[in-house]
């Protein structure tokens, strides 16, 4: 679907009666986070447009806007498919979207540039930037906005989603993890000493959030695969003070450098992050060193809130369900994996936990599958447990894959693989925390468990189960389910 910007997708979402604007007046400070934590809701909330923000109601950037990707249905309306598609059929569509290329074009001018400023002008605290959550360390500015960086090799503009706060007027503190594809391209400016760009990036139509937040190869713009998603490449303007390029109709671009000079190293952290967890904790890491603002004339700012639990689900596990699913179907197709018939990640660990359903035709598959997802880059912080079932478990249902798990896991069979010693995420707390510091380690360290919970192809088929491996269920044959079916009342049940 091609929205236009953040203000068609707004429009779009009023609509379909998808959108809640709040006009009482709420405050920056925890109580914005905290309206939004409960809209959202368990993933059934609308999407969020506060219009009345202390000590924001005059002067440059008066509202904000949350929440768009905060339930499922909302997916599909950004992927055009209709609101009640199944989870299912959002990953298909991903996928195929995520395979597909729209090169974005450049063009002259646009809206963004409405609003140039520079130098003394430049002044985040503008902006209503929430406190989302009491510990966090700061006034997040950087939750949702896109990143954009640009490899020195291939000119390869790339569009990430990496968490930074206010630092002072002009700056922002920021975490960079160098597995993730902007810590590829800042290794080759540090390599050079030299200061790498970016551009971030508030406000577009959904498929750049979507993207954003998706680990394509390092090899591969998200501007071409939001292109792909809503059928037309995406317009694009030159920055201002960088050699970078924004969407033309974003609502607001910040842009600026980042040094890997210690001396220029700024507090940041800790935040509400995704685990659920405040995570990060408070450190001396890099910053953005802002050059230019450039925004639309009244401009809306765009963030959103992290932090997901059980029954507190928001954008990102939303997304992520659907994002880091159709992802790694995408990889295991790639790389030769036979007979996936579905995948899918849990909302509430943010692909953290990966439950992949197979039809087996030899032994091992489901070790292949692990071992394909984890040798990607989009394992990082991410799949550090996966299951592999057969194909008459449904993986969207909990209580199917718990009696997989008492069944047909036995680990004195092999069926539960623990690889130490990987790349993990550095917020996750079970992870210790001297082993969760990024400028020392980059990343974190997680032994990365595959629970194989197929029916083990090491056994012998048996003769006096028919010739399969596993003994006959106790499911009624279909003869029997159609005598009582057909009787049922006359037994005196009601239905
Ligand atoms: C709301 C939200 C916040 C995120 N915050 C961070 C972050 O602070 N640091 C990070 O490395 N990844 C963060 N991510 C995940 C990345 O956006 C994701 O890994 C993405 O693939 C990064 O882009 P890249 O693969 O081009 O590096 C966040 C994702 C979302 C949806």
């Amino acid at each position: 679907m091609v929205f236009g910007d953040l203000r068609g997708w707004i429009e779009h979402l009023r609509k379909e009666g998808e959108l809640h604007e709040v006009n009482a007046e709420v405050h920056w400070d925890c109580e914005l986070g905290t309206v939004a934590r409960k809209a959202f809701g368990e993933g059934d909330g609308p999407a969020l447009l506060f219009n009345n923000i202390t000590d924001y109601q005059k002067g440059r950037c008066t509202r904000l806007f949350t929440g768009g990707l905060s339930k499922y249905a909302r997916v599909a309306m950004m992927l055009g498919l209709p609101k009640n598609a199944s989870l299912t059929e959002l990953v298909l569509a991903t996928r195929k979207a995520y395979n597909g290329r729209v090169k974005p074009v450049l063009v002259k001018d646009g809206p963004v540039r409405e609003n140039i400023l520079k130098g003394d002008d430049i002044n985040l605290y503008d902006f209503p930037i929430p406190k989302w959550h009491r510990e966090d360390g700061g006034r997040y500015i950087n939750t949702l906005a896109g990143i954009i960086t640009n490899d020195l090799d291939t000119g390869r503009l790339n569009v990430g989603i990496y968490r930074g706060m206010i630092g002072k007027k002009n700056t922002i503190p920021t975490l960079i993890w160098p597995a993730q594809n902007w810590g590829g391209d800042f290794q080759k400016y540090a390599d050079r000493g030299e200061e790498m760009p970016v551009a971030c990036v508030y406000g577009w139509e959904p498929s750049l959030p979507f993207c954003a937040a998706t680990p394509f190869p390092p090899d591969v713009s998200e501007y071409e695969v939001m292109g792909a998603i809503r059928g037309a490449p995406v317009e694009l303007v030159k920055c201002e003070t960088v050699p970078l390029m924004v969407p033309a109709s974003a609502e607001m671009v910040i842009e600026g450098y980042i040094s890997n000079d210690p001396k220029t190293f700024e507090l940041e952290g800790a935040f509400g992050e995704f685990t659920g967890y405040f995570g990060g904790e408070t450190a001396l890491r890099h910053k953005i060193r802002v050059t230019a603002i450039t925004h639309r004339n009244n401009p809306i700012f765009f963030g959103t809130l992290e932090g997901t639990l059980p029954k507190m689900l928001n954008e990102n596990s939303i997304m992520s369900s659907v994002q880091r699913s159709a992802l790694a179907w995408n990889i295991l197709d790639r790389s030769g994996v036979p007979g996936v018939t579905d995948v899918h990640c849990p909302a509430v660990n943010n692909g953290t936990t990966l439950m992949i359903q197979i039809r087996q035709r030899y032994r091992g598959q489901a070790k292949q599958a692990a071992m394909a997802i984890w040798g990607t880059n989009a394992s990082h912080q991410r799949y550090k447990h996966i299951w592999v079932v057969d194909e008459d478990i449904d993986i969207h249902d909990y209580a199917s894959l718990d009696w997989a798990y008492a069944y047909r896991v036995n680990a004195a069979e092999g069926d539960i693989l623990v690889v130490p010693g990987t790349f993990g995420n550095a917020i996750d707390p079970s992870t210790r925390l001297k082993d969760r510091d990024t400028l020392k380690f980059g990343t974190g360290k997680w032994a990365r468990v595959l629970i194989d919970a197929t029916v083990n192809m090491d056994f012998e088929p048996e003769e006096q189960y028919g010739g399969k491996r596993y003994p006959p269920t106790v499911h009624p044959h279909p003869e029997d389910w159609e005598t009582v079916n057909r009787r049922w009342k006359e037994y005196g049940f009601k239905e």
